[in-house]
């Protein structure tokens, strides 16, 4: 069977683990030892601050899958940032596993350490301004040079990653003769041009004002479908997390209180605090059309157009692909019949279909519903997965948006 998933079922057997945290503690204050001792045996934050404990972070426990983008967020003073800056050991975790492929990064010496931080897990801070005396190249490379790369690597990986955000012609020129929008694309480029396959951006887009930041997010997804590196993004906006988040992990107090897709969280929120935030959610760009799909129950047609498998029995437009899954087009209900008589199923194909991916949001997918045309669901591969009836996704749409609002 081929791979047909929404953003609500990802393949896990298939997806390796790029960072693993277990049971991760930091405690600000005297004894972090005894602190943690007290966490484990059932005190809380409050309890410990009456001891002038402050609980930084209580038993993290998360897995990231390489190449995803993985969102922690929470409210300001939940620990995100205290769990950003133990993964690389900026600040040092008191009890718990950081694993970055397997090795433990809270066990590794000085120079292990460096050489993590050089080749493995990258920190992007906040800010995407440019030098305005060095040109467009000299910016994209700045990070590789503090990093210590020699000057010909670094000047081909900063072209490499200016052709992906097409600044390319570019490279010479000094920021000002740029447009401010492509100014932030340099800046972002900067940011991803690292060696490491693990990215911490700590709220690197929460100073940028609200259009810009719409540009940024859109700009990290497209670069991120050509680098696939693993991005741990940390934010306080939930809008944040559902737009750029493969996963969510939701903190309050130093702790973990929810993790799962944002349809997982939207759906079936684990308390109150993580309701607040998905109150008020347009759920037509959390869903998608995985969600809503029924089962495609083709006609399948052989290369000479003959039928090889009709398992049908649905009302609706009958979709025909060929072997290998892929759409060639579809039969309305009353040629059905006909379908049985003919020696040439494929000329009865009608071809007025639209066809949409099974991770498409449904915003996406509701005007396609509102024509006339059946709309077919299909995978990465371009083959037929599902169908959406119009009517019950519009449905769906309408009992949503106004419990939402
Ligand atoms: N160096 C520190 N010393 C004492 N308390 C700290 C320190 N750093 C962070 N904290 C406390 O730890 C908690 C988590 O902070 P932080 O990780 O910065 O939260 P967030 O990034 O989610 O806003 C807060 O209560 C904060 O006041
Ligand atoms: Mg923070």
């Amino acid at each position: 069977m081929h791979a047909c998933r929404g953003s609500s079922q990802p393949t896990r057997a298939t997806v390796t683990e790029r960072v693993r945290i277990e049971n991760l503690y930091k405690i600000f204050g005297d004894s972090p030892q005894e602190a943690v001792r007290l966490l484990r045996s059932g005190k809380t934050k409050d309890e410990l601050l009456a001891s002038r404990y402050v609980v930084g972070l209580n038993d993290v426990s998360i897995s990231v899958p390489a190449g995803s983008i993985f969102m922690v967020m929470g409210l300001s003073g939940s620990g995100k940032s205290t769990l950003a800056r133990c993964i690389n050991r900026l600040i040092e975790p008191d009890a718990g596993r950081i694993l970055i492929d397997g090795e433990d990064v809270t066990r590794a010496d000085a120079a292990r350490l460096r050489e993590i931080r050089r080749s493995r897990v990258s920190m992007v801070f906040q800010h995407f301004a440019l030098l305005p005396h060095r040109t467009v190249a000299e910016n994209a490379e700045f990070g590789l040079k503090m990093r210590g790369l020699p000057a010909r690597e670094r000047r081909e990986k900063a072209r490499r990653i200016l052709e992906v955000v097409g600044l390319a012609a570019w490279e010479n020129h000094r920021p000002a003769e740029l447009s401010g929008g492509m100014r932030q694309r340099v800046g972002l480029a900067r940011a991803l041009a690292t060696e490491a396959d693990v990215l911490i951006m700590d709220e690197a887009f929460s100073a940028l004002d609200p259009l810009i930041r719409n540009e940024m997010q859109d700009e990290l997804l497209r670069l991120q479908q050509v680098l696939k590196k693993t991005i741990l993004f940390i934010t306080h906006d939930f809008q944040e997390a559902i737009r750029l988040g493969t996963r969510i992990a939701i903190m309050a107090d130093g702790a973990v209180v929810q993790e799962g897709t944002a349809q997982e969280i939207v759906l079936s929120p684990n308390n109150d605090y993580v309701a607040a935030f998905t109150r008020h959610i347009d759920r037509t760009r959390v869903f998608d059309a995985a969600s809503v799909m029924s089962p495609a129950e083709p006609i399948v047609l052989s290369g000479d157009g003959t039928v090889v498998e009709q398992r049908r029995g649905g009302l609706g437009p009958a979709y025909a692909t060929d072997p290998e899954g892929r759409i060639l087009g579809y039969y309305a209900p009353e040629d059905l019949d006909s379908l049985s008589e003919t020696r040439e199923p494929k000329a009865l194909l009608r071809k007025d279909f639209s066809a949409v991916r099974s991770d498409a949001k449904l915003f996406e997918v509701a005007p396609l519903c509102r024509s006339q045309r059946p709309v077919a669901v299909v995978d990465e591969n371009g083959r037929l997965c599902g169908r959406i009836e119009a009517d019950s996704v519009l449905a769906w749409i309408g009992n949503n948006q106004t419990r939402a609002s």
